[in-house]
Order: C-alpha cells, then sequence, then structure tokens
C-alpha cells in the first residue's frame, strides 16, 4: 500500500472496532490522520485543522454525518468529504448526493477502493495548487512589466525636475561667486530646489507603495488611487499627448486591496496608449459611480473600440493583437483575474460611441465594479 503524501485526513466514526481498524489503516494513507466518534467532535476537529480530506459515517449519535457535513461546508464549500455506510439505501443517501459529496462507500470498506478515491482526490488537490502557484506567478510577472513601464515613465518624468535642482544650484554658486547673490534670489533658487525634490519624492513614494508585496486590506480613497497611477505614467501620458479626463471626485473610500486595484487599473490604462495611436486626439475618460454595495469605475478611450469577433477573447492569456515585441496579452487577463478572483468584483468591457465637446468618437469601455467592503 503506498503512502499518499501532503495530505491530512479527519475521520469520524461511532462505531470504536470499525474505527481503530480503518485508522490503523489510513495512517498509511495520509500525513496527518484526526480522528472522532462523532459530528460534534468531528465538526470541532475540522475546524482545528481544516483538513484536505473528510471521511465520515454517517449514522452517528449527537451529530449525524450529513449535518456535520453541511455545517463543514459552510466553513469551506469545496471541502472533499467521503461518506461510509452500512446501508445500501440509506435514507441520508439522497442527502449525500444533494451535498455533492466526492464518494459514497459501504462498509465494510473496501480498502482498495477508499484508496483510489483518497488518491483520486490527492491529485485534484495538487492540480489545484499547481494551478493556483501558476496564477500567483503570471500574477507577479506581469507586475513586473508594469513596473518596468513605470520606471521608464519615472526616468523620463525626472529628466525635467532634476534638470531645474541642477540649473538652480549651479546658479547660485555663480552667482555667489560674482558676489552677486541677492536675498531674493537666494530663496526662490532654494524654494523651487525644494518644490522639485518634493515632486521627485511624491512620485518614487508612489512606486515604491505599488512594489510593496504584503496583500493589506485597506480603506483607501479611490480617487488619490487613481492619481497615484496616473501620476506613474505621466510620462507616456504627455509623450503621447493623451488628454486625461478624470471625472473623479475625492470623498469615494473603498476597503479593498489597494495595491492589487492599481495593478488592474494600470493594465487597462496602459492598453488605450495602443488603442489611441492613431486618432489625431486623443482621449482617456474616467468615471465612479456608487451605489449602496459597490463602487463601479469607468475606464473610456476614443481608440475606435474592439473588433466584435475578438470582444470575447481578450481576457483570455496570451490573446493579443499586437506584434510579439509589444504584446504579451497577459495584461487584461491577469485584471480579470485579480478584480474577479481577489477582488471579489466584476470586469466588463464593451464599445461605445459618444459625443465629447460636441464631436463623436467610438472607443472601448471596461467598467470595474467592486464591492465597497471586499
Ligand atoms: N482600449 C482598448 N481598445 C482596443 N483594443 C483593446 C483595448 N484594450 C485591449 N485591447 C485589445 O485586447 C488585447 C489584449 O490586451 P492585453 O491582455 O492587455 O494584452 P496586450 O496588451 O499585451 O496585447 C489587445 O491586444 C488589444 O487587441
Ligand atoms: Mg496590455
Amino acid at each position: 500500500m503506498k503512502k499518499i503524501n501532503d495530505i491530512s485526513i479527519l475521520y469520524v466514526e461511532d462505531e470504536k472496532g470499525v474505527r481503530e481498524g480503518l485508522a490503523d489503516i489510513l495512517k498509511f494513507f495520509c500525513t496527518e490522520l484526526h480522528i472522532a466518534c462523532d459530528g460534534v467532535e468531528g465538526l470541532e476537529l475540522y475546524k482545528k485543522y481544516i483538513p484536505n480530506i473528510v471521511i465520515s459515517d454517517i449514522r452517528m449519535p449527537n451529530m449525524d454525518g450529513v449535518e456535520m457535513a453541511n455545517k463543514i461546508r459552510q466553513i469551506k464549500e469545496s471541502q472533499h468529504i467521503i461518506f461510509t455506510s452500512a446501508h445500501s439505501n440509506d435514507k441520508y443517501f439522497i442527502d449525500a448526493i444533494e451535498l455533492q459529496v466526492d464518494g459514497y462507500i459501504l462498509k465494510p470498506v473496501n480498502i482498495e477502493k477508499l484508496n483510489k478515491k483518497i488518491d483520486s482526490i490527492t491529485k485534484h488537490i495538487k492540480l489545484k495548487k499547481d494551478f493556483e502557484k501558476q496564477q500567483a506567478m503570471t500574477i507577479q510577472a506581469d507586475k513586473l512589466s508594469s513596473m518596468k513601464v513605470m520606471l521608464e515613465n519615472i526616468a523620463h518624468q525626472w529628466r525635467q525636475p532634476l534638470g531645474s535642482i541642477s540649473a538652480d544650484a549651479t546658479g547660485l554658486v555663480i552667482q555667489k561667486q560674482m558676489n552677486k547673490l541677492s536675498d531674493e534670489n537666494f530663496y526662490k533658487n532654494c524654494e523651487s530646489i525644494n518644490e522639485n525634490a518634493l515632486h521627485l519624492s511624491d512620485t518614487i513614494d508612489a512606486l515604491s507603495k505599488f512594489i510593496e508585496d504584503e496583500k493589506q486590506i485597506e480603506n483607501f480613497n479611490l480617487k488619490y488611487s487613481i492619481d497615484s497611477v496616473l501620476n506613474l505614467l505621466e510620462a507616456t501620458i504627455i509623450e503621447h499627448k493623451i488628454k486625461v479626463v478624470n471625472n473623479t471626485n475625492d470623498n469615494i473610500f473603498i476597503k479593498s486591496l489597494q495595491n492589487e486595484f492599481k495593478q488592474a487599473l494600470i493594465n487597462i490604462i496602459i492598453n488605450t496608449k495602443d488603442a489611441l495611436a492613431l486618432e489625431k486626439d486623443k482621449f482617456i475618460f474616467i468615471d465612479i459611480k456608487q451605489n449602496e454595495t459597490s463602487i463601479i469605475v469607468s475606464i473610456k478611450d476614443n481608440g475606435g473600440g474592439i473588433d466584435e469577433y475578438i470582444l470575447t477573447k481578450i481576457f483570455e492569456p496570451y490573446f493579443t493583437t499586437k506584434h510579439q515585441s509589444r504584446g504579451t496579452g497577459l495584461g487584461l487577463y491577469v485584471s480579470f483575474d485579480i478584480i474577479t478572483n481577489i477582488l471579489n468584483g466584476t470586469l466588463e468591457v464593451e464599445n461605445k460611441t459618444f459625443t465629447h465637446e460636441d464631436i463623436t468618437y467610438t472607443g472601448a469601455e471596461f467598467t470595474i465594479t467592486l464591492p465597497l467592503n471586499i
């Protein structure tokens, strides 16, 4: 009999003889085995250890297997559960089916059959873990690539203030050497140096906050968060002569994961730059709405929109219409993943035709809906 690694099992059975017999065998199937003699004790141990698999008898005193399984599912909906029962026409059988348990094994338990069941659940758990690991790595890789864009932006953005600081300082030195430094000029140049330095430090603060890896739910001001993303992308926006029509107001707060929100937003905004490449006048419109339970952020451009036949594909991984040197096809996939799976929200897209200052435009509109409380 082979040992199944890295799996914890909770075994619940009221009959002492059966319990001890099967427990002796189950030990070889897992790395961690917890044993309970009824539903009450089972539930207690479940809460304490959250095991990978629960194997439970159905008929038990105090709390039966179905009731316990129901309570467990309220804690963890995806919990793997196997029932054992001495009766093939058990009245609980239907309940067990409704609970969508992973297996139903008749007593006396056929060990080979149980082994197979545990084996297949183990494989399932491993696949799920691998998938989650892969997903986390994709999000991380995407974050690195948006950080690259931001660093390029900052390098651009810093040139001007750094130049000013250097010119101000040189000016002070020359005027001093020539004995022509007035108090007025001295204070003026120092003030300008300080202002520029503050601006640089704001940008670097915004970047280092974004880089922080710690996932922390916080109550944050949505407008400030959006502004900080726009600030980090400022050089790109200016270079491409994009006008950002920012209709956000500063009294909307949301309790969520700020960096994840920013990462999802950055990918959407970076795309608009490519979509707008051929337009003469380039606009990005950002709007926020709030209702009782959620906030809705929409990002719209006038880049002509997305072809109907690819509209359903853009959130798929590796889907890109760009040359491979410019597009990875991961941006919107990651945004979608973050918004739906991490932030509990939704991300939708549609083409919109609208007027702005009496001119009609068409473009893609991305709508992020997030719960006010994650
Ligand atoms: N604002 C937009 N306007 C038009 N098409 C867009 C827009 N945003 C995304 N797309 C389309 O969606 C595709 C996928 O975007 P994305 O996942 O960010 O990958 P990438 O930018 O690397 O191509 C893009 O290649 C483009 O065809
Ligand atoms: Mg992209």
